[in-house]
């Protein structure tokens, strides 16, 4: 049996954050790609879906991509809300002016990976603007036939956890989203973070998955309207694309 194609999905890493648990997020984010350099797990690309950094500082960007030329293969990143798009342009390199959305559409062995920027700068909240619709629509019918996965930071589904939906991308845009999709069937999957835990739906008929943090997961709570932090393990999605069918696991750390 061949192996299958196997995209790593590590998120919401929080470089320099200090909000406790037993571990830093630079210590955290090592173990995971530990982890993934083992040849267990050891991946063919590894999207990065935001939330690298605590606070956007240059020093924060430096440490992940350091982790990620560890594992030598392709890496993608795209943005969080924690995240500075200036700093983390030139941390990485990429193109387009300072200020303008973190998205690519990259083919990477079978899989095309096209990833999104949901964040406003200086919010908390995700968005998906006109332009960044009509971006992903195209960057679609530029390759109808190849199996896609849509990675974004902020979900395109709503949680039931007031605290979680406050921050979600509004129902207008979702619909436009929807609509996007409902006319390229070659997208296989959404993924996306920035809820710190496992998460599964569907959106347009697509599964959707959110994957853990590799640093700190959160409280599923459903008597509080607060977002909490739990003692729970860190994670990464593996993502194995095999003849054309997709699956998704969830592989905790340590
Ligand atoms: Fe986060
Ligand atoms: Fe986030």
């Amino acid at each position: 049996m061949s192996r299958p194609f196997l995209l790593a999905q590590l998120t919401d890493s929080h470089i320099g954050a200090d909000w406790g648990g037993p571990v830093g997020p630079e210590l955290a984010l090592a173990a995971a790609v530990d982890a993934l350099r083992t040849p267990r797990h050891r991946p063919d690309a590894v999207v990065v879906t935001g939330d690298l950094a605590g606070d956007g500082a240059a020093e924060q960007y430096a440490v992940v991509r350091e982790q990620l030329q560890r594992l030598e293969i392709p890496f993608v990143v795209l943005p969080g809300n924690h995240d500075d798009r200036a700093t983390m342009r030139a941390a990485f390199d990429l193109p387009g002016g300072a200020e303008d959305p973190i998205h690519v559409a990259v083919d990477l062995g079978p899989l095309r990976l096209v990833a999104l920027d949901t964040t406003i700068p200086g919010k908390v909240d995700g968005a998906l603007p006109e332009s960044e619709l009509q971006w992903l629509e195209q960057s679609l019918q530029d390759a109808p036939e190849r199996p896609t996965i849509i990675a974004m930071h902020h979900p395109p589904v709503l949680t039931g956890l007031s605290a979680w939906d406050a921050t979600a991308i509004g129902p207008v845009e979702r619909t436009v989203l929807s609509r996007v999709l409902s006319r390229h069937r070659q997208v296989l999957a959404l993924i996306a973070g920035h809820l710190h835990r496992a998460l599964v739906s569907t959106f347009a008929g697509r599964p959707t998955v959110v994957m853990p943090s590799t640093y700190l997961q959160g409280s599923l709570d459903w008597s509080s309207a607060d977002f909490g932090f739990v003692a729970e393990p860190p994670a990464f999605g593996l993502h194995a694309l095999l003849d054309g069918e997709l699956v998704s696991h969830v592989q905790p750390v340590g």
